[in-house]
């Protein structure tokens, strides 16, 4: 399998916070895979700083060989990588269609495929199951309606990897269902994707590969089964919130 990310010693701080201490690894063009940590780990300073949202104070991100360490989101989503947000904000007074469409319309090869923005958005908005809602208000959606249509509007990118951040927070059994699928028939095309998720055994039924994250760094690589059964996983996610842990003075 090929490199399709490279990151390097990624770095990120806010005033005294290390958001990011030198942060490195790979992912493989058509791998799917998980990043777990506890709140605060740094997961989503993380995707800002690949997806170009947020300028690391230093380190390096490779995407298809082309260094894009603080280009804008524009010129990245161009090549091919976007991120999703944990927080979906569409515009309330367009419908869901329109919204998607508008995402639409940053499109990779938008000008060879020869899809409206419209015919694009309709095709994701069937897959995320959310074609019955298209002529809705967005204001009209519930909470696990939003997250997908923020689903939609990253798979309508026409991206090589798309990055989501919690997709399934919200989500009912039978919703967390549909985007799964959604995922694994974008992977099938040659979709990656890296997916933050609090929903651990939800997540492990998708990917291959987990890194966790705590405190800015990465604590683990390995598969679903090596990471949940890690001391240091388990110690970061438990540890100090458990009153086992606080009394040995964690
Ligand atoms: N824009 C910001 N300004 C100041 N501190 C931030 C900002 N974004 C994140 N942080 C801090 O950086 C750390 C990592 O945050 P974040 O990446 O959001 O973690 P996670 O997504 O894993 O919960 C936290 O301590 C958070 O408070
Ligand atoms: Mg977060």
């Amino acid at each position: 399998m090929s490199q399709l990310l490279i990151v390097k010693d990624l770095k990120k701080r806010f005033g005294g916070i290390s958001a990011l201490n030198g942060v490195s690894f790979e992912i493989n063009t058509g791998e799917f895979v998980g990043i777990i940590g506890p709140n605060g780990a740094g997961k989503t300073t993380f995707f800002n700083t690949v997806s170009g949202s947020l300028k690391p104070d230093s380190g390096k991100v490779i995407f298809r060989g082309v260094d894009i360490t603080g280009m804008r989101p524009s010129a990245i989503v161009r090549l091919g990588l976007a991120r999703t947000f944990q927080l979906v904000k569409p515009f309330l007074n367009l419908s869901v269609l329109e919204n998607v469409a508008l995402a639409a319309l940053s499109r990779r090869r938008r000008e060879h495929d020869g899809l409206s923005p419209e015919a694009a958005a309709l095709e994701v908005l069937r897959i995320v199951g959310l074609e019955a809602r298209a002529d809705n208000l967005a204001s009209k959606l519930t909470h696990g309606e939003l997250k997908r249509l923020g689903v939609a509007q990253g798979l309508v990118l026409d991206l090589l990897l798309l990055l989501l951040d919690e997709p399934f927070g919200c989500l009912s059994a039978e919703e967390i269902s549909i985007v799964s699928e959604a995922l694994r028939e974008r992977s099938s095309l040659g979709v990656s994707f890296v997916i933050i998720e609090h929903r651990v055994r939800e997540l492990m039924k998708l990917v291959s590969r987990v890194i966790a994250l705590d405190q800015g760094s990465v604590i683990k690589v390995g598969t679903p089964d090596e990471v949940v059964n890690d001391e240091r996983v388990l110690e970061a996610f438990l540890g100090r919130s458990s009153g086992i842990a606080r009394s040995k003075g964690n």
